[in-house]
């Protein structure tokens, strides 16, 4: 058995909810194993728009089960909410979506603790989605975190009073002025806790033991991006999480010698959501092009997404991390209409020419070297296979393809299951 991976390149939003699910009727298992509540993975087919955010992206498939591994952090509450809003489509959860004992509950008073930090940061804030991941992480790693298997105990309530108590003391120690009603959070926890205990909880790293005894094929799906990483990415403007290949080592028990594939996602240009660096960002009219174009609103929060050009140096670092073997370049059609392309090849780091990652990409330090390429003005989004496609964008691919030494598999032309061609 291999476990295939699917994770983002760049900081998230490159459309890896989509693929997943192109990609799941070539798979037995679907699987998460990092992130929570803050992902917003969309999925369109049959004129059908949704949006998961806890839920596995294999759920819609008839044949996949689901496992949310033990990397994930999960609000039962807006998990509840994503299961009743899947109620038209008729799917079996109790069948085909199980959760491991070992992913952490993200409370009521996590969420809070996140609204706090935020605020007590004024403006060198993360601009985090305020879901709560940062706090549960930290109580995780702190080894204060409550787990889904703990609901099956006896004392839960005690080990909840014990977390919430603290977790009070530490909001007073902020000294930020937020409004909450803690009663009816918690009235909502314990009713989406109550509807949480009707699915199947399960050992993650058992399950996947006997499926690979089993010949069984995994798809790991990946949330966020690597750049959002907390030890690769733009720290501390990241996530809480490894949302890179190791990463689904740890979140679903799985050793890295049974790792296959390695597909990694990635926009034909690049979006960022919340705040950090980011040495491509436009702020001209080219940006406002690719925003509008390419519809960049975050998925879970709403909130408009930075643009720029696509930027070769932290892809190719993308790819080395990960051991990326495929790619996918998301959102072609985006690019339709430039006369011309600006791609970022090296940075100019502190006055000298660089073409790696350097340690701070920090505005100050950093500027984008460019080369330029022809653009294409075909509208790709009715496009069938790759013989359509544009010279110009053929040439962008090859392009891509020789900088990183890596095969681009397929080209997205547009947010539908249908708009992908395979090369
Ligand atoms: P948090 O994980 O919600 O605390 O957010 C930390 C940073 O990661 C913020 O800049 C968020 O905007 C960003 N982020 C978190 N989840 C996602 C995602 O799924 N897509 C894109 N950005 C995300």
């Amino acid at each position: 058995m291999a476990v295939d991976l699917l994770l983002g390149l760049q900081w998230g939003d490159e459309g890896k909810g989509k693929i997943v699910d192109v990609l799941t009727s070539d798979y037995d298992i679907i699987a998460r194993f990092q992130g929570g509540p803050n992902a917003g993975h969309t999925l369109e087919f049959n004129g059908i728009k949704h949006v998961l955010h806890t839920i596995p992206s294999g759920i819609f498939h008839e044949n996949s089960e689901n496992i949310i591994g033990n990397g994930v952090v999960i609000d039962p509450v807006i998990f509840q909410k994503e299961i009743d809003e899947l109620s038209g489509f008729n799917i079996d959860f109790a069948k085909k979506l199980f959760i491991s004992r070992k992913a952490h509950l993200i409370l009521p008073t996590h969420r809070l603790l996140d609204t706090a930090s935020e605020t007590a940061k004024g403006k060198a804030k993360i601009g985090s989605t305020l879901k709560g991941i940062g706090p549960t992480y930290m109580d995780k790693t702190g080894r204060n975190g409550l787990r889904i298997g703990d609901i099956e105990l006896s004392d839960f309530m005690d080990r909840y009073n014990a977390l919430r108590g603290k977790h009070l003391e530490m909001l007073e120690n902020y000294n930020v002025d937020i409004q909450f009603d803690l009663e009816e959070l918690e009235r909502e926890f314990f009713l989406a806790i109550d509807s949480i205990k009707k699915l199947k909880f399960i050992d993650s790293e058992k399950y996947f033991s006997d499926a690979k005894k089993g010949g069984r094929t995994i798809l790991a799906e990946g949330a966020q991006g690597t750049l959002l990483d907390v030890d690769f990415g733009t720290y501390p403007f990241v996530t809480s999480s490894t949302t890179t290949a190791a990463g689904a080592c740890t979140g679903l028990g799985v050793a890295p010698g049974d790792i296959g594939d390695v597909i990694g996602i990635f926009k034909a240009y690049v979006t960022r959501v919340g705040s950090g660096p980011f040495p491509t960002e436009l702020f001209d009219a080219d940006g406002a092009q690719l925003a509008k174009a390419g519809n960049e609103f975050g998925s879970t929060t709403g909130r408009a997404r930075r643009c720029g050009w696509l930027d070769l140096v932290a892809l190719k670092y993308a790819c080395e991390i990960n051991g990326v073997t495929k790619l996918y370049m998301m959102k072609a059609d985006v690019l339709s209409g430039f006369d011309t392309l600006k791609v970022c090849t090296h940075y100019k780091y502190r006055g000298e020419k660089i073409d790696f990652f350097p340690y701070n990409i920090e505005e100050k330090n950093i500027e984008p070297i460019y080369t330029e390429v022809p653009g294409w003005k075909k509208d790709l989004t009715k496009v069938k296979s790759s013989s359509e496609f544009p010279e110009n964008l053929n040439k962008y691919v090859e392009y891509i393809e020789k900088e990183t030494g890596i095969k681009i598999e397929v080209v997205s032309v547009g947010p539908d299951r249908t708009q992908t061609i395979t090369m």
